[in-house]
């Protein structure tokens, strides 16, 4: 029997979210799903930022309304942490367009327009490390132990 391997996973509640006071509610939602808390931060993107983390959709119709709108307002930027933390936080906030999204899921719970989706998790291991890199010097991140690690067992 062998620990689950940690993953650690970039998280943004976006501006709609903290225009419609969503920000804390987005850190509860993976906070008490049962992922740790690795790194914090409010801050406004500049647009250089938001080229590079969405560099991935540059070209496409919907890429200069996205810098826009990420950069019109604050964004709480975190780390969290766990066994098979990238999937679950994606599945934890639901498909990009809410109107397919899971019931129970933030993005079905509190989303109706796919260009206003609350929020932003890493979908793979590859972007995690990029994203993480991009928004958190390495000793902004935090280590410790919290009292369930280790539940998740495989
Ligand atoms: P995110 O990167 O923000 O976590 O979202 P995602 O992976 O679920 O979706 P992605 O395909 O990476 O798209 C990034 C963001 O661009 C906006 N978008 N608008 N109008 C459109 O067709 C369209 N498609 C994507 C969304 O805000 C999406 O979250
Ligand atoms: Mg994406």
């Amino acid at each position: 029997m062998t620990l689950a391997t940690n993953e650690r996973t970039l998280v943004l509640a976006k501006p709609d979210a903290m225009q419609r006071g969503l920000g804390s509610e987005v850190l509860r939602r993976m906070e008490q799903r049962g992922l740790k808390l690795a790194g914090l931060k409010l801050m406004r993107m500049s647009e250089e930022l938001a080229r590079t983390h969405y560099a991935e959709h540059e070209g496409k119709p919907f890429y200069a309304g996205l810098v826009e709108y990420i950069t019109s307002a604050p964004v709480v930027a975190a780390v969290f942490e766990g066994p098979r933390a990238i999937s679950i936080v994606r599945a934890t906030i639901g498909s990009t367009d809410p109107a397919e999204a899971s019931p129970g899921s933030l993005r079905a719970d509190y989303g109706l327009d796919k260009g206003r989706n609350l929020v932003h998790a890493s979908d793979s291991p590859e972007s995690a490390a990029r994203e993480i890199d991009l928004f958190f010097r390495p000793d902004e991140l935090v280590d410790w132990k919290r009292d369930t690690d280790g539940w998740i067992i495989e």
